[in-house]
């Protein structure tokens, strides 16, 4: 090819795309194949073959024959513009996040590729049961119970009792849920409401905090589908009657919800944390669960997942009776 002005706007034409010079750049680190620039890109294979027919048509390509399959390389002209015009398209994608992104994707094209080439067995066959192990890199229980969470139907009605600064109210109304948090204490409640108005655009539920005592709530009797009492039950003069106040509100069917500190004796929580209680026995929740009315009680205990030594949780649910419930509990 000659260096003159045809050839240069030939080279202008050819590298003038963004989507032509990230091809280049992943196919001069690697030899790929179709499907893998597709993965990469996120483009379909009509768009890639286009940009691919035209790189082939300028000369910048070579490709293999691999099996079925056809693998690109960047192989530069050595006459004619070419270098010099590369390398000023290179350099000026050296700082683009998609580029960067591209880098990333080609990274784990290869280690997909890599674990094909496992001597015709999936790199899962391999390590077997050895995955528990390794998964953890892949993320964390709150992940899963996220994922889990997103089978809630929306537009459910529910109060958290004891907000506090609505840490729970917000991941409820954040599923798409009414929450109503209740507290009785103003500054709690006021940084909770500082909070909902800073995320309110995005959340989904609708969200409202009002000031009251556990024991008294300020609710109309059936008027929530589910009543949660998050860390609140240690602070309660009578957490039975709570749970009675609780019982009241649902409607039902409806569902309490209680997540506590199982019994310890970690002392120092009641002094620099306010605890009245010190956690709670099974057999004293599942008696004062029975006297709210509310049947199928169901607990679960979880030691602490925190690297100090904290006390085991429980998260206890049971439900108001409804016409279906017959001799249920
Ligand atoms: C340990 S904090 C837990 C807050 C929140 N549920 C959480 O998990 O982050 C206990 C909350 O219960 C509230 N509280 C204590 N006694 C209460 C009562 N009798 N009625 C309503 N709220 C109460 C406190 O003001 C405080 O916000």
């Amino acid at each position: 090819m000659s260096s003159g002005p045809e050839a240069l706007q030939k080279v202008f034409k050819t590298l003038s795309d963004p989507t032509r010079i990230r091809i280049l750049r992943l196919l001069e680190q690697e030899e790929l194949i179709v499907g893998e620039l597709m993965n990469i890109l996120g483009m379909a294979q009509s768009r890639v073959s286009r940009h691919l027919a035209i790189l082939r048509e300028a000369g910048l390509l070579t490709d293999r024959r691999d099996g079925t399959f056809v693998a690109y390389r960047l192989a530069l002209p050595e006459d004619g513009p070419w270098a010099d015009a590369w390398a000023l398209s290179r350099a000026a994608f050296a700082d683009d996040p998609t580029a960067k992104r591209d880098d990333t994707l080609l990274r784990q094209a290869l280690a997909a590729r890599k674990a094909r080439a496992l001597s015709g067995r999936s790199f899962f066959d391999e390590v077997g049961p050895e995955w528990d192990a390794l998964r953890t890199v892949f993320g964390d229980d709150l992940l899963r119970a996220r994922a889990t969470a997103t089978l809630v139907p929306p537009r459910l009605r529910v109060a958290d009792i004891g907000t506090g600064t609505g840490v729970l109210a917000l991941e409820l109304a954040d599923l798409g849920l009414d929450v109503i948090g209740i507290d009785q204490s103003g500054a709690m409640l006021e940084a909770a409401r500082d909070k909902a108005a800073e995320l309110a655009p995005a959340t989904p539920g609708r969200i409202e905090f009002r000031t009251g005592d556990a024991h008294a709530l300020p609710l109309e009797d059936a008027s929530v589908d589910a009543a949660f009492g998050h860390m609140v039950l240690h602070s309660l003069a009578e957490p039975g009657r709570a749970i009675q106040e609780m019982a009241r509100i649902v409607r039902p069917g409806g569902q309490v919800v209680l997540v506590d500190f199982l019994l310890h004796d970690h002392t120092w929580m009641a002094q620099e944390l306010g605890l009245l209680w010190l956690g709670f026995e099974e057999a004293q929740l599942r008696d004062w669960i029975t006297e709210a009315g509310l049947v199928a009680p169901r607990l679960r205990r979880y030691a602490s997942e925190a690297k100090r030594d904290l006390p085991a949780s429980f998260v206890a649910t049971a439900h108001r009776p409804s016409g279906a419930d017959g001799a249920d509990g």
